[in-house]
């Protein structure tokens, strides 16, 4: 078996400053893509953290980056029209993609106009397979976000798609509204090069340090599922997330069940 290099945990003072230092790095993640490869497959999620990180892009680096030759993508989606404001597509929309000359092409959300969401998974997976010829996706750069019950993309704890080991993208009911949505499964995720968690706030705390530090089953924390085969994990963190991790620096651990 071949041995996973441990995750690496960035904490910044804010979300601000960890969007900006995100940014920074996903333009090196690039840049060391288009020196071997015509194109970059990043894909985007939802969330605070992330939206972050694409304002940054859109306001600092937005000359960094050859727009033109970057495939985006989305982990998961709500089953929303597009423009509606629970769109993780109109998030990215707004705070990066109005603000690049990324071509309209080169811009791949999830649709959610289909009538059955399981039609539409199985679009969005034709529509992965046309960038990449292999049994799974190999993205350079998977964006995630972590919610306080350990879920990440729309892959929620108990969900039958946590365990799904042959699609690459499946039409889940989540336990929080929006219900219908599309997301990305783990295999999928785990062939990325590099993927990367977005966290903020301090609702997040206990999911994160239990992720990092108690390896629970992703049934129960999806998030502890993300463990690329031949990739990495980083982990951005603002300081209220990463409060119980025991970084120094920071306030000593409190216990994580009060
Ligand atoms: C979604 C997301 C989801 C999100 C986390 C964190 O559509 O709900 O993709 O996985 O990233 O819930 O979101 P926040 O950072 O906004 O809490």
């Amino acid at each position: 078996m071949v041995a996973r290099p441990a995750p690496t945990v960035h904490p910044f003072p804010d979300v601000v400053s960890l969007g900006r230092a995100a940014a920074h790095e996903l333009c090196r993640v690039v840049a060391s893509a288009l020196a071997i490869r015509p194109h970059c497959h990043i894909v985007l999620s939802g969330g605070r953290a992330p939206r972050e990180l694409y304002r940054a892009l859109a306001a600092d680096f937005r000359e960094e980056i050859p727009w033109d030759r970057m495939h985006l993508f989305w982990t998961d989606e709500r089953y929303v029209p597009e423009d509606d404001p629970r769109s993780n597509y109109r998030l990215a929309r707004e705070a990066l993609l109005d603000h690049v000359p990324v071509p309209r092409h080169n811009v791949h959300p999830m649709p959610t106009d289909l009538h059955d969401s399981e039609d539409a998974a199985e679009a969005y997976a034709e529509t992965l397979r046309a960038h990449f010829s292999g049994p799974w996706p190999r993205f350079d750069l998977v964006l995630l976000g972590l919610g306080s019950d350990g879920h990440t993309a729309s892959l929620f704890p108990g969900s039958r798609a946590v365990a799904e080991k042959e699609r690459w993208v499946m039409a889940v009911r989540a336990p929080v509204k929006p219900s219908r949505r599309l997301t990305l499964t783990l295999p999928a995720i785990n062939r990325a090069r590099n993927v990367w968690f977005l966290v903020s706030g301090t609702e997040k705390a206990s999911a994160l340090r239990s992720v990092l530090m108690e390896s629970p089953q992703p049934q129960r924390c999806p998030a502890a599922g993300v463990r690329p085969i031949n990739g990495s994990v980083t982990w951005w963190t603002d300081s209220a997330a990463s409060a119980r991790l025991g970084l120094p620096g920071r306030p000593p651990n409190r216990p994580l069940l009060e």
